[in-house]
């Protein structure tokens, strides 16, 4: 199963010059809590630029080049994306997307779950998750907190009856 993990603010801005726009300490706590020890999949940008190492985690990292390698034994490159969602897709086994904006667009319509925290106020951006509509998702989780509002969803079943 596709998970998406992402905090976006109220214009759906994620990123700019490669980084977080934001620092929220609750929120990369959140972050921490919702991937450890657990699969998490991200593009080279958003790996090549992280602020520390992840660690406790199995990080899959995605290129199109056939050159780019990780030399960690926690890290996986894949090269074919589009193989990797047909196989993970329906499975059990959880694999949580963590950005950035292409991998988020490629993964979107395969994600059941989705980990978002909704970052109060707009921000300096460069980078949107432009993908995302509240309008397919339940609400099956929300905390508030200063500057966020946490919120785990689920994607709404598709009815035949209105096709
Ligand atoms: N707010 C959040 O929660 C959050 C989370 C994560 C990231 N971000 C932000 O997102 C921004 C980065 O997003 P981005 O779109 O520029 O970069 P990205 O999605 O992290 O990585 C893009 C790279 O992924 C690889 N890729 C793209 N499509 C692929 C495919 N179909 N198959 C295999 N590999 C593929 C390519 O690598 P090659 O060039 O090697 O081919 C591409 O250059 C940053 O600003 C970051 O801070 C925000």
């Amino acid at each position: 199963m596709l998970i998406i993990s992402i905090a976006m603010d109220e214009n759906k801005g994620i990123g700019y010059k490669n980084a977080l726009p934001w620092h929220l300490k609750e929120e990369l706590k959140l972050f921490k809590q919702n991937t450890l020890h657990k699969n998490i999949i991200m593009g080279n940008t958003t790996f090549d630029n992280l602020p520390r190492k992840l660690v406790d985690r199995h990080i899959v990292v995605c290129s199109l080049d056939p050159e780019y390698t990780v030399d960690d034994p926690d890290v996986e490159v894949i090269y074919d994306l589009d193989a990797f969602i047909q196989e993970h897709e329906n499975e059990e086994e959880e694999y949580i997307v963590c950005g950035g904006a292409s991998i988020y667009r490629i993964t979107y319509p395969y994600c059941k779950k989705a980990l978002i925290s909704f970052v109060k106020g707009e921000y300096q951006v460069d980078t949107y998750f432009d993908s995302f509509d509240m309008n397919d998702w339940n609400i099956t989780k929300e905390e508030e907190y200063d500057d966020f509002i946490y919120r785990e969803l689920e994607r709404k079943e598709i009815s035949l009856e209105n096709n």
